[in-house]
């Protein structure tokens, strides 16, 4: 049997309660086993004066154990009535903070008579962020101590607050400087001290909810708007817990109001899509096969070729990091726009008071300009992010390979292009790998990382640690065309322009695939990213000879790029535009028909949202498993973080994979296989991977974490 993570010590006459399961302290079923155990042994030793509550490790619990949610038996009550015990007692208890109380971490904290922190720490209630509520008493206690306005708030957004500010809300009593060792001794003087003074314990649950400042209506309002948001069914969940906590007669009838809540929201598919995504994001940067403690290479100078929007927005992804940056373009001309494009954006961060100008200066300062290749010489990263051209980039791989020093890593921005050919350019195929963002790019949190047929171990493992320092959460992909999203994101495309020329329009398409929660549908997404840009893809495409062999295919995004409807930009796209208005474009509906025609689709007035949805969706899914069959992705986990930070897909969709698992593999395959029967399936276009059949036959999930 392994030892309980908690353990009942004594420091003189107080006893001391342990908690350390690493990584942060998380509550599983031993640890809460071990939390009863200890309070039983402390009950039963009426030598011990008052008990302190501190934890090993980095932090102070950070939460219940996220994977034990998934056990089908799991429950609160053995949690709940520790805490109900624990507060009940007639000796003070004291909690010993440090790091992040989060979660259950800090539903035990506020079930202590005291709370000393050390000074840093950050205190939370996250639990909204994985579609669920606080389920021991959160959403009772903390109104108490900080009101119900602050409380809502807190638990409505998740957002963790820092020590001065929990102090002044009273969710602390006291911070203490120096480190972890101090804030247990501040503690045990803590609780001496209550001991001394003999007073009656503190017990938050027989706080009364301060209501007075409230505005009449408050919390009915409050549920009101939350139960408005029906696709995040947590934040009503948590609303209403607030309001009974104000309302209910008595404490124990607002518990047990929570855990209806809580109880409510725990099995609903957003919350499963949102814990998925939890787990999907930390997993990402585990390569299989590759060490833990591989040396990594340092980066602390980088380089950016190219000062467009892509380049700027790199370049100051990087400075808001503290990364000095050398930013190098062909012309001055090129060079200043550059420049200017940055500045602004700043300013225009600054102006929305989201931060200070000195700081806007710093990071402004960070970022070299140059002309000359040879300014590179030093840095330890060099991303190019020119416009999408093999000569081009092949030529800058070949001048970057001669300039860099050895041992830099050199990564090309390609979103479509073969990354191993740029690499051999280089010379030095072994440093190169592609580094995709996403645009904005200071802004978008996905990042894409092409690791070649001959990239260095040590350069992919350098990039994906770099990765969360520059604020991007990153997925490994192999090198395909288009890589994970933007080939998943080719037949979503492909199939918006055939249902577009059966009879569709594009506000149809776009308004069915919103109701999945998409914030923008696929005309709309085109629109605003540039038909040009799209249709040259598709192009470039068709010359290397990857297009399959139908004259239909895509066609109406050619035939708006000839037309010069380049979308938003011009006025005119898929919509036609007043301001960023999008509105109906009789001359596209009529060119989508024109298309119909001479390619020989039949046009119907019968496509329903079911239809669309299904259309565009589950090719991707079945794209997705042929992504997962080539081993371009390492697993579906991966590919559901590259639609949810990159693409917009919804969080509580929880990816393209998880959508498809929460809907049925046998189902996705029914319907391909129908629409197979009823669209031909000359092209292939709706031949089932035989990853998803399988997936599909054993009932196994495709988004799983690990394959
Ligand atoms: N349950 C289970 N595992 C958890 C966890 C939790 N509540 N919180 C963190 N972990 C795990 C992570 O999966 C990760 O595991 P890995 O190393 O095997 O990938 C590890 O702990 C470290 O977490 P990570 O997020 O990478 O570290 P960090 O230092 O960046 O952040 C926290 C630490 C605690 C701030 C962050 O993990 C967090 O916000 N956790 C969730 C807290 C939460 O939602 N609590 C309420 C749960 S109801």
């Amino acid at each position: 049997m392994s030892p309980s993570p908690v353990t009942l010590q004594r420091d003189g006459d107080i006893a001391v309660l342990l908690i350390d399961n690493p990584p942060v302290n998380a509550l599983g079923k031993s640890t809460v086993q071990g939390l009863i155990d200890a309070l039983a042994a402390f009950q039963a030793d009426a030598t011990a004066h008052a008990l302190v509550i501190a934890c090993e490790g980095r932090t102070f619990v950070a939460g219940g154990d996220i994977a034990a949610f998934e056990d089908p038996d799991f429950s609160t009550v053995p949690y709940n009535s520790f805490l109900g015990r624990l507060e009940a007692l007639d000796r003070p208890v004291v909690a010993a903070i440090h790091g992040t109380a989060l979660g259950g971490g800090l539903e035990l904290a506020m079930a202590c008579h005291w709370r000393v922190a050390l000074r840093g720490t950050r205190v939370g209630l996250p639990e909204v962020k994985l579609g669920l509520i606080p389920g021991s008493l959160g959403t009772q206690r903390l109104p108490r101590l900080a009101g119900p306005e602050k409380a809502l708030q807190m638990m409505s957004t998740g957002r963790m607050v820092g020590d001065q500010e929990a102090l002044a809300a009273g969710i602390l009593d006291e911070l203490c400087e120096g480190n972890v060792g101090d804030v247990r001794a501040a503690a045990l003087q803590r609780a001496r001290t209550l001991v001394a003074e003999g007073g009656a314990p503190r017990r938050t649950s027989a706080l009364p909810v301060p209501t007075a400042g409230l505005a009449p209506g408050f919390l009915d309002q409050a549920v009101a708007l939350a139960e408005a948001q029906f696709r995040y069914p947590a934040l009503a969940a948590i609303a209403r817990a607030v309001r009974a906590a104000a309302s209910a007669p008595s404490f124990a009838e607002g518990e047990a109001a929570e855990a209806r809540e809580f109880m409510g929201v725990l099995r609903t598919p957003q919350s499963q899509a949102m814990r998925h995504l939890f787990f999907a994001e930390r997993q990402t940067g585990k390569i299989p096969g590759l060490p833990r403690d591989l040396p990594l290479r340092p980066v602390e100078r980088v380089g950016v070729v190219g000062a467009g929007t892509m380049g700027g927005g790199i370049a100051m992804a990087l400075a808001n990091a503290g990364l000095p940056v050398v930013l190098v373009e062909a012309t001055p001309e090129a060079l200043e726009r550059g420049l200017g494009l940055i500045r602004r954006n700043y300013e225009a961060t600054v102006a929305k008071g989201k931060l200070a100008a000195g700081v806007a200066e710093k990071r402004i300062a960070l970022i070299t300009p140059s002309l000359a290749y040879e300014d590179l010489s030093q840095v330890d990263l060099v991303i190019e992010a020119v416009f999408e051209d093999m000569a081009l980039k092949k030529d800058i791989a070949a001048r970057l390979g001669r300039v860099v020093k050895p041992g830099a890593i050199i990564a090309t921005n390609t979103s479509t292009l073969d990354v191993d050919q740029i690499a051999q350019a280089s010379g030095r195929p072994a440093d190169v790998l592609g580094m995709h963002f996403f645009s904005p790019a200071n802004v978008m949190r996905l990042l894409e990382v092409v690791r070649g047929a001959k990239t260095d171990p040590a350069v992919l493992a350098t990039v994906m640690k770099l990765a969360p320092r520059i604020g991007k959460v990153a997925v490994v992909s192999g090198v395909c065309y288009g890589f994970i999203g933007n080939r998943m994101a080719e037949v979503y495309m492909r199939e918006a322009e055939f249902l577009l020329m059966e009879g569709a329009t594009p506000a149809q398409v776009d308004g069915a695939v919103q109701t999945l929660g998409l914030a923008m549908g696929p005309c709309r997404m085109l629109d605003m990213a540039g038909i040009d840009v799209g249709a040259k893809t598709v192009i470039e495409l068709g010359k290397t000879g990857g297009l399959p062999q139908d004259p239909s295919y895509r066609a109406l995004v050619q035939a708006l790029f000839a037309k010069g409807q380049f979308g938003q930009k011009t006025g005119a796209g898929y919509y036609r535009y007043e301001g960023r208005t999008p509105l109906p474009n009789p001359d596209t509906l009529a060119l989508a028909e024109s298309l119909a025609r001479e390619h020989g689709i039949a046009r119907r007035d019968d496509i329903s949202d079911t239809e669309i949805v299904e259309r565009l969706i589950y090719p991707m899914v079945n794209e997705g498993a042929r992504i997962l069959e080539e081993g371009i992705a390492y697993r579906g986990s991966d590919i559901d973080v590259v639609w949810t930070a990159g693409y917009g897909f919804p969080d509580h969709a929880g990816g393209p994979m998880c959508l498809a698992d929460q809907r049925g593999l046998a189902h996705v395959v029914e319907r391909l296989e129908h629409y197979a029967r009823v669209r031909g399936n000359a092209h292939g276009y709706w031949s089932v991977s035989p990853l998803l059949r399988q997936r599909a036959a054993e009932g196994r999930p495709l988004s799983l974490g690990a394959n």
